[in-house]
């Protein structure tokens, strides 16, 4: 890390972490704002997290993003934790007050952040979340709180499925009558938002959902990211659904917040994804 007074220091940390689009995301947005940084990657041994983390700051780091497979470590690690954090058991940014690390999850704020610029149905909506993962764990209580009527959460291992809900239903009691869990067969119905939240699609291929039916104004959104179609765009677009999305818009959304914490200002999401998108084609 190069330590040039006045210039604020982030990266992003993960192993494998090359191919992340943090940096280019944040050196536009820094571009945009005037702020003065530089974000690069760190690759952390996966032995290694706390350690990559406690130089990082001690070199006078401003803040970090966390990426597969150390949320769950960061979190731990977090001496002090935002509410979305705790609730997802997963941090994804990092940084430091009063001597203290600090954690939050932004990923939840990602989603919501794109879902709402897609004007997609979320208040009384019907929503269908696939897997059970990090990555779904994340976007449950933002989900409950943008005002579904119910969120039905399904993945392969429908153990996995069902833990989740009882850990979300104890956690937040208010809500625990809108939600149902169970394996990819109980998946049937129609809905107004599915939400694919597996890393199937790194595998290309998308889950088997048979008996999905899509409303008619109802959006596919895969979490995803990548040279579109995906295989879950493709596959919801056979099973009906006439407006299909991938995740690049949650990517940008997650930086944006992570962004706005450690900058105090919230950049513009448009040009930023428009440049990536463009990138990726
Ligand atoms: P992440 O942090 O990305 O969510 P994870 O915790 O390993 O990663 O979870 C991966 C999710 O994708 C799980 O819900 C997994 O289902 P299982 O719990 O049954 O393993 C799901 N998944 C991965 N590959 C899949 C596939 N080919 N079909 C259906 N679900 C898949």
């Amino acid at each position: 890390m190069s330590s040039q007074p006045g210039i604020r220091q982030f990266a992003v940390v993960g192993n494998p972490i090359k191919h992340s689009r943090s940096p280019a995301i944040h050196q536009m947005f820094a571009a945009q704002t005037g702020v003065a940084l530089e974000y690069s990657t760190l690759l952390s041994p996966l032995d290694g997290f706390a350690e990559t983390v406690g130089q990082f700051f001690a070199a006078g780091g401003c803040g970090l993003n966390i990426t597969v497979p150390f949320k769950e470590q960061a979190y731990v690690l977090s001496a002090k934790l935002s509410e979305r954090a705790r609730l997802a058991g997963a941090v994804n940014t990092l940084w430091q007050q009063d001597g203290q690390l600090n954690g939050c999850n932004t990923d939840g704020l990602g989603l919501l952040s794109d879902l709402q610029r897609l004007n997609a149905p979320l208040e009384g909506a019907r929503i269908l979340l696939i897997g059970a993962g990090g990555a779904s764990k994340g976007v449950v209580y933002p989900l409950l709180n943008a005002g579904c009527a119910r969120l039905h959460i399904v993945n392969r291992t429908e153990e996995r499925a069902q833990a989740m809900r009882a850990h979300f239903s104890s956690q937040l009691p208010d809500y625990a009558t809108r939600m149902s869990a169970g394996g990819l067969l109980q998946a049937e119905g129609e809905w107004d938002l599915v939400i694919n939240a597996t890393s199937s699609g790194l595998q290309d291929t998308a889950p088997e959902l048979p008996g999905v039916r899509y409303a008619a104004d109802a959006l596919a959104y895969d979490m995803l990211y990548a040279a579109l179609p995906t295989p879950f765009m493709r596959q919801a677009a056979e099973a009906g659904a006439h407006r299909c999305v991938d995740g690049l818009g949650m990517l940008v959304g997650q930086a944006a917040a992570s962004f706005a914490i450690w900058n105090g200002m919230t950049p513009q999401l448009e040009p930023v994804l428009r440049e990536l998108r463009r990138q990726l084609q």
